[in-house]
């Protein structure tokens, strides 16, 4: 067991993230993928990881490796890392926490003197939200081979720059694009800390939960076409309105996602913009994402049939025209025991609660999942809010998930394929 995360250290570094914010008028946080204040957040926790004694290095898809190099680089090594970009006026902890507690891990490491066999890799993951491209876990989705270059060109910001030119503007190009694939083998094992951004644990007054199982996304990109006609003109029973049409596909995958499935069953449009976007016009035209999530795939699944059928059947009743594409299907994934075994030994020796817990939230952890074994630690979100300026996990309760993680990046380090301890 190793001894105990260094708070201010820590607590510092979360703070000059917070700094890093593209709409300081606003009461939260917004970093999103490529801004120059991300790419100035970027450049920071790399000179942080300098400054740790780790190797840094980026690939092409701008993944930040910062790695403590074990005794037996030649190994497989033990990844820990999230993200650094955020939603539209966010809070300063999602993905934070698990970059910074990663840091921290290898600087507890480093400074113990521990033995460690494989390297200790600490890790930014390139745009785990969806906000600037409309997909999520561009980073790791890439390493799992689900994200091409060519794909990248047709993915576009709200502004219509392409991923494709701002990794070009950026130099990444120049790199190979391949040698972010991963493959089986390629990790040993990876184990990302996060806060909960539900308040499971906070109601059971547990600071740490291992997560079993995480739940994945479908997001749909939806386009309703209309005719754009005058307010007061316009009979009720001649309109073509492409807003009242939304409202209804709104409205019932709020109903579908309430009647189907399981607790883990959840349907959003959390995107929409209407046009003209004018009081005394009918909109022609609306476009919106859904976002329908489950632990389960064959409900996410029936789930993604239904909505269309019904987005097709608006359309035809209305007279519009309906486009939609499926622009991520992800699946769910499940936790390495002998990583579940890891962190709840550490746990135990430092005298912890634990709590087992499925993430409703998708997670880098989600895609790493594809070619290496993973785990997660959860730590607890005050009220259970997140993707919000609210959201709050105390610096002490960071550092007991940290230390956690510590002790277990150290004890999988040292560990064979057998999942038996060797020194
Ligand atoms: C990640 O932030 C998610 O939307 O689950
Ligand atoms: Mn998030
Ligand atoms: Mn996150």
């Amino acid at each position: 067991m190793l001894g105990k995360a260094d708070t201010t250290r820590m607590y510092n570094e979360l703070s000059a993230l917070k700094n890093f914010n593209t709409c300081p008028e606003q009461e939260g946080i917004t970093r999103l993928l490529f801004a120059d204040e991300e790419i100035m957040a970027r450049a920071y926790v790399k000179q942080r990881m300098v400054k740790a004694g780790l190797q840094v290095t980026e690939d092409t898809i701008g993944n930040i490796y910062g790695t403590l190099v074990g005794s037996q680089p030649e190994l497989a090594p033990v990844w820990s890392g999230s993200h650094i970009d955020t939603v539209r006026n966010a809070g300063m902890y999602d993905g934070t926490v698990g970059v910074i507690g990663a840091l921290e891990a290898c600087r507890m490491i480093r400074e113990s003197n521990a033995p460690h066999r494989r390297s200790i890799v600490a890790l930014i993951f390139t745009s785990e939200e969806p906000t600037r491209f409309g997909i999520g876990c561009i980073g790791s989705r890439t390493m799992a081979g689900h994200l091409s270059l060519e794909q990248t060109k047709s993915l576009y910001d709200d502004q219509g720059i392409s991923l494709f030119q701002e990794l070009e503007r950026l130099g990444y190009t120049k790199m190979d694009y391949g040698a972010v694939r991963k493959k089986k083998g390629d990790v040993f094992a990876s184990v990302e800390l996060h806060i909960e951004q539900a308040s499971v644990l906070e109601r059971l007054g547990c600071p740490i939960g291992i997560v079993e199982a995480i739940c994945a996304p479908t997001y749909i990109q939806v386009t309703l076409e209309g005719q754009q006609e005058h307010a007061g003109s316009t009979p009720m029973n001649e309109r073509r309105d492409a807003m009242a049409a939304a409202s209804e596909i709104i409205l019932k995958l709020e109903s579908l996602a309430r009647s189907h499935g399981n607790n883990h069953t959840v349907g959003t449009i959390g995107k929409f913009c209407a046009y003209p976007n004018s009081p005394n016009v009918i909109a022609g035209r609306t476009e919106f994402t859904i976002d329908i999530r489950d632990i389960d795939e064959t409900v996410k699944q029936d789930m993604t049939q239904k909505i269309c059928a019904y987005i097709d059947n608006v359309a035809m009743l209305r007279n519009l025209r309906a486009r939609y594409t499926v622009t991520a299907d992800d699946l769910p994934c499940v936790s390495a025991p002998p990583i579940i075994a890891a962190i709840t030994a550490s746990c135990e020796k430092r005298n912890i609660p634990i709590h087992k817990m499925i993430s409703g939230a998708y997670h880098d952890s989600l895609m790493i999942a594809e070619f290496a074994p993973v785990a997660m630690i959860f730590v607890p979100s005050r009220g259970g809010i997140s993707h919000d300026p609210a959201e709050y996990t105390s610096i002490e309760e960071i550092a007991a998930g940290t230390e956690v993680l510590a002790d277990t990046l150290l004890s999988l380090s040292n560990m064979n394929e057998m999942g038996e301890a060797e020194q």
